[in-house]
């Protein structure tokens, strides 16, 4: 199982390697106002979210849900943790709506909206993390 669960960290590294970044592309592409700059951040954008951070979340999920029927786990710390990732999954959705609305040059938000949603991986990486070592007792 630690072979699993090894896996399971690489693969969530690797899904937060895209959650951390692709925002950021979002920020300076929506300031970018030459038409070089836009195509290249619609290459780049279009590169992570498929190619490393949708596989990422994939391999996360199927290696965390592997932990959790092979180890049999439950417990406040788990419910909680997985209602975090089922937001990170939402978040995930938004990213992708976001690279295919660039693509077609009809985002809508401006980089200060971008600077925001940024910010919440970062808040449920903490979380997350806190939960699945600490395992405290919440309810
Ligand atoms: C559906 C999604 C997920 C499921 C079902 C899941 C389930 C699990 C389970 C059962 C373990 C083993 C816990 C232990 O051995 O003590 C584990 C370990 C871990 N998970 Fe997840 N996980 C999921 C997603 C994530 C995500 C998104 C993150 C990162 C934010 C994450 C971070 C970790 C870490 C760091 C460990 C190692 C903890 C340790 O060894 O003490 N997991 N996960």
């Amino acid at each position: 199982m630690l072979w699993i669960k090894s896996l399971h960290i690489i693969f969530m590294v690797t899904w937060f390697a895209g959650l951390f970044y692709l925002p950021r592309l979002f920020v300076y592409h929506a300031m970018c106002d030459d038409q070089a700059g836009n195509e290249r951040f619609k290459i780049m954008e279009r590169k992570l979210y498929f190619g490393i951070m949708t596989p990422g979340a994939l391999l996360t999920i199927v290696f965390g849900v592997w932990l959790w029927l092979g180890y049999g786990f439950s417990g406040d710390w788990l419910y909680a943790k997985l209602a975090l990732v089922i937001i990170l999954i939402i978040y995930h959705y938004y990213c992708g709506k976001y690279v295919s609305l660039f693509k077609k040059d009809i985002n809508q938000h401006g980089h200060v909206f971008y600077r925001w949603f940024n910010e919440l991986p970062v808040v449920i990486l903490f979380a997350v993390v806190i939960l699945v070592v600490v395992k405290p007792a919440l309810f």
